[in-house]
């Protein structure tokens, strides 16, 4: 049976630059190529389980502009279900302004539709969140947004996935009601108030799960610390790798596989989301994920 996946987050269109190196403040800089692909962590990651075989509902904004269609448009090809992704009127679509240069992304993002994904916007799709077997959230929409999911998904038994990226310090009582907690190692600072990595593992064991990008996924399994590692492949563009982790890692676990396992399946299409350019470019499908992983 096809798990059931809710996505809780933001819809953008990524803005790509490509260039030798950045510029400096009051400098002008010669780019070599512009490109625009759908992006923003919350459809992101809609897309990678969609790809991976979930039954997905997004719940989300887009603005009324022309990039909100595309979005939109985006979504419904990957198979994922937008009836709770309204456009609001009046209101630009959310954007990422990324820079590719020197082998890493730099990212400005501006919210704009993603703003309204308010506490009183999600309060109507409630009855979506208590069906899914997990929900997938991230911290592109505002923080009250993700705290009254945490209720429901506390108050209905269903396990709440925290991607908590990009960093911003998160309440003790989301951390308390997520099931599963996803940051890098910068976002573990900012979330346990610069605590030591170890301690916060031992705090949260099988729940924290800290990724350390090309090393791998480290956690605590309740007697020792364990590492998945990841798997070595030429980068094209590691935007949205961390996306196609989440999602792949949410898909494996409504399945019922263990934490190892989720783990090794999410660092096996991450890695293969990163061969080709764009958020959403590379993100697997199912049969190329259990082929690799053959
Ligand atoms: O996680 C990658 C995403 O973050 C990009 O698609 C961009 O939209 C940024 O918000
Ligand atoms: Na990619």
């Amino acid at each position: 049976k096809q798990p059931r996946v809710v996505v809780v987050g933001s819809c953008s269109m990524d803005l790509v630059v490509t260039s030798s190196r950045r510029p400096g403040a009051g400098e002008t800089v010669l780019g070599e190529s512009f490109k625009t692909v759908p992006g923003g962590k919350g459809a992101n990651q809609a897309v990678a389980a969609a790809r991976l075989g979930a039954d997905v509902s997004m719940i989300g904004r887009v603005g009324d502009d022309s990039l909100g269609q595309t979005i939109l448009d985006n979504l419904k090809q990957n198979g994922v279900c937008t009836d709770n992704v309204e456009p609001v009127t009046h209101c630009e679509s959310g954007t990422a302004h990324i820079i590719l240069a020197e082998g890493d992304n730099s990212i400005i993002v501006v919210e704009a539709a993603n703003r309204h994904v308010t506490p009183e916007y999600v309060e109507q799709a409630r009855a979506v969140i208590e069906q899914a077997d997990i929900v997938l959230i991230q911290q592109e929409i505002p923080a009250e947004t993700v705290l009254l999911v945490s209720r429901i998904c506390k108050q209905s038994g269903v396990p709440l996935l925290l991607n908590p990226a990009p960093a911003r310090p998160v309440e003790a009582e989301v951390i308390d009601n997520s099931a599963y907690l996803t940051p890098n190692e910068h976002e573990a600072s900012l979330l346990f108030d610069g605590a030591e990595l170890g301690e916060s593992l031992r705090k949260y064991p099988n729940r924290l799960i800290v990724t350390e990008g090309s090393r791998g996924a480290r956690y605590f399994d309740g007697q020792e610390e364990a590492v998945v590692p990841s798997y070595p492949v030429e980068a094209v563009d590691t935007t949205g790798a961390g996306d196609t982790f989440n999602a792949a890692f949410a898909v494996a676990l409504a399945e019922g596989k263990s934490i190892a396992d989720s783990l090794r399946f999410a660092n096996r299409a991450a890695s293969l989301s990163v061969t080709r350019f764009g958020a959403q470019g590379g993100m697997p499908k199912r049969a190329e994920v259990e082929e690799a992983l053959a």
